[in-house]
């Protein structure tokens, strides 16, 4: 058994004030449930030096595990604990492009960029492949079946093939470019044309900026001859040795109304949709239609019957949305209505956070039996 200690982000502080740390031990919770087959314990908070650590202890972890851990949303720095000493552990996760593809985009009513990706984590971390093993890596092995490498990491291990994630209320596509950045594909519907044109140019620009190999265009989508909405579509390789292995990544944004979801991508088509429901508020100065929906548990009443078609049995979907509009149960209860499966294993329930005084947010993850 070996100790361990992670130092959050400053930039956590900011986001979350002084739920930070909290945040990130719930996090690794899930990560020691989920990818790690419970190999992480006595997941603490501990002041080293004057600074708050989440400190843990972990059974034989490889090389292969502390690359998962790696994509934690809030990781400065891994240490291993030598008695008082830290030693600084160096890893890395499944990002696949620069930061600047997650941070360059600012504007009002962008979600945070790591809790963006702490939601996206948590919700690949509840999908199972369908033989009901974790993520998509297939059989663990002990049960005498083959064995297949990366397995027991799930979908965040280094080598696990790409998830299809879905954001149906996607903004300027923050959790897109974190998908991408994991090398997964990544589709979104948005209803602010805005917003679309934004993402487009964004993404075009920085895909030229980066020379990587790309194609993309934007057509109308139709059903029975009556046009939708556009549809972006980009494909790209993260490098040339990629693009020669024909490891594309497809990237989608759909300008169209998210309740309309089933007309525009295919059934059981994803395996997990993440998304950051409107607040019920106006969030900065930008007072737009959709951030300002007044009744947010409506709007998902309404949109979750498409959203979960297109989840594919074994998917997992994760909502954060702010409480002070709508409660926990009622939100779980439209998932379960939904014909999904609320999970509450470790970490789960451990995520609720101020924002800001109009705004206390938590996430909640459900998975498609
Ligand atoms: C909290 S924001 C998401 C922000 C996004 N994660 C980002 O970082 O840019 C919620 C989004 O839901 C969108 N929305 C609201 N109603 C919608 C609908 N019926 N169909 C599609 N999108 C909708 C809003 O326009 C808004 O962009």
């Amino acid at each position: 058994m070996t100790a361990y200690a992670l130092l959050i982000h400053p930039s956590a502080n900011r986001v979350y004030a002084e739920s930070a740390v909290g945040l990130a031990a719930a996090e690794l919770t899930v990560f020691g449930d989920r990818a790690l087959d419970g190999r992480l314990a006595d997941i603490t908070i501990t002041t080293i030096g004057g600074l708050p650590y989440v400190t843990f202890t972990g059974v034989d972890l490889t090389d292969r595990d502390l690359s998962v851990l790696a994509n934690l949303s809030a990781r400065y720095a891994f240490f291993a604990r030598d008695g008082d000493l830290l030693r600084p552990l160096e890893v890395t996760g499944r990002d696949r492009f620069d930061s600047d593809l997650i941070t360059i985009p600012k504007y009002a009513g962008k979600t945070n960029e790591q809790f963006t990706r702490l939601l996206l984590n948590v919700t690949a971390l509840a999908t199972t492949d369908r033989a009901g093993a974790a993520g998509t890596g297939g059989t663990s092995g002990t049960s005498g079946t083959a064995v297949t490498v990366g397995a027991a990491a799930g979908p965040l291990g280094p080598d696990s093939p790409p998830l299809r994630v879905l954001d149906p209320m996607c903004g300027r596509g923050t959790t897109l470019n974190q998908a991408m950045m994991y090398g997964w594909h990544a589709a979104g519907v948005e209803i602010d044309g805005k917003d679309f044109e934004v993402y487009a140019n964004f993404i075009r620009t920085w895909l030229k900026h980066k020379r990587l190999k790309h194609s993309a265009e934007i057509t109308p989508v139709r059903r029975n001859r009556a046009v939708l909405g556009r549809r972006l579509a980009v494909t790209l390789a993260a490098s040339k040795d990629d693009h020669r292995a024909g490891r594309i990544v497809d990237l989608t944004m759909v300008h169209a109304d998210t309740r309309r979801s089933r007309q525009v991508f295919r059934a059981g088509s994803f395996d997990a949709i993440v998304t950051d429901a409107p607040y019920g508020v106006q969030h900065g100065t930008r007072g737009q239609a959709g951030r300002l929906t007044r009744d947010p548990l409506g709007l998902l009443a309404e949109a979750l019957p498409e959203w979960v078609a297109l989840l594919r049995p074994g998917g997992a979907l994760g909502i954060s949305w702010n409480t002070l509009v709508a409660a926990r149960d009622d939100l779980a209860a439209l998932l379960v209505k939904a014909g999904l499966e609320v999970a509450d294993g470790p970490g789960y329930g451990g995520f609720a956070h101020r924002v800001d005084q109009a705004i206390v947010r938590d996430l909640i993850v459900a998975q498609r039996a």
